[in-house]
């Protein structure tokens, strides 16, 4: 005999339901979050080191500092739910405009941060890569990166790109000069150039967009980071100043995210 499916209306009394709205507003956002949808690529611009500082009456270097503490929480918050790609604006092309001073302190920053934490890397599993115009960064700190690019290379549960000396402008810049000296090399064709070749040219080009980009500090731009890639990223902005952010920030984030619809030019109805 076939069996037909019933269904049963239950009356839940109000006094519960209102207690299951209660519990959920005392998860954490970590629980909130649905591991089956996860963005697979977030990029952050961490913004508001020098306030940070400023707000305790320090120096600016002690924002940057502290900013790193930030840095690895959040690395290890991606590891933890499992995201595969976590991509840090460290230090923009008009960054260099900063006084000296700030420079070489996140420089050398960068390289004794890179230095101490190539182990937690390894054993976090967590292969280290950078972008940006790589070669302008002062010897040490190529030499220092490229030891631990090597060294965490086969690494596979997440991927920490770095973008130093980063911006989207010189990156476009330079794919189209790549495609312009191919052409004129007789490698390529005028119309073999489409979307495809040309983010082949980028520096992301084994990384997928990232589906989500935050920013801290209360800014809202998105500051010559990933123009090409961001197409159709997700943007979130957090009032939290970067020195602040922690992997819970990072989830209430993925929570909002999870929300959005996300249409590509379709219409609702299209996507179910
Ligand atoms: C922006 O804050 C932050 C930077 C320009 C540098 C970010 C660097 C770090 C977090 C530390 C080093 C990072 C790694 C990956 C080792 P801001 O200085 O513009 O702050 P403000 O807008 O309040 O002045």
């Amino acid at each position: 005999m076939e069996r037909k499916g019933i269904s049963y209306t239950f009356a839940v009394p109000k006094s519960v339901q209102g207690f299951g709205v209660f519990v959920y507003k005392l998860m954490g956002f970590k629980e909130q979050i649905d591991l089956s949808r996860l963005p697979e690529h977030i990029a952050i611009i961490m913004d508001g080191n020098g306030r940070w500082a400023k707000n305790q009456g320090k120096f600016r270097g002690v924002g940057h500092e502290s900013g790193v503490l930030s840095v690895k929480d959040i690395m290890e918050g991606c590891v933890e739910i499992g995201v595969k790609h976590l991509t840090l604006y460290a230090f923009s092309t008009e960054n260099w405009n900063r006084p000296i001073e700030e420079v070489n302190f996140l420089m050398e920053l960068l390289i004794s941060t890179i230095n101490q934490e190539t182990e937690t890397l390894t054993k976090n599993n967590i292969k280290l890569n950078a972008i940006g115009n790589i070669a302008s960064l002062p010897q040490r700190c190529i030499d220092d990166l490229n030891s631990a690019m090597q060294k965490t290379e086969n690494n596979t549960s997440c991927t920490l790109t770095l973008a130093l000396s980063y911006s989207a402008k010189w990156e476009i810049t330079d794919a189209a000069r790549k495609l312009a000296q191919q052409v004129k090399d007789g490698l390529i064709s005028v119309n073999q150039i489409n979307e495809e070749a040309f983010a082949a040219q980028l520096t992301t080009t084994n990384i997928p967009d990232p589906e989500l980009m935050i920013r801290t500090s209360g800014e809202h731009r998105i500051s010559n980071f990933l123009l090409w890639q961001m197409a159709y990223t997700e943007l979130y902005f957090t009032d939290t100043l970067w020195p602040d952010f922690r992997s819970e920030d990072l989830y209430e984030a993925i929570v909002d995210y999870q929300k959005r619809e996300r249409r590509f030019g379709k219409i609702s109805e299209q996507l179910n």
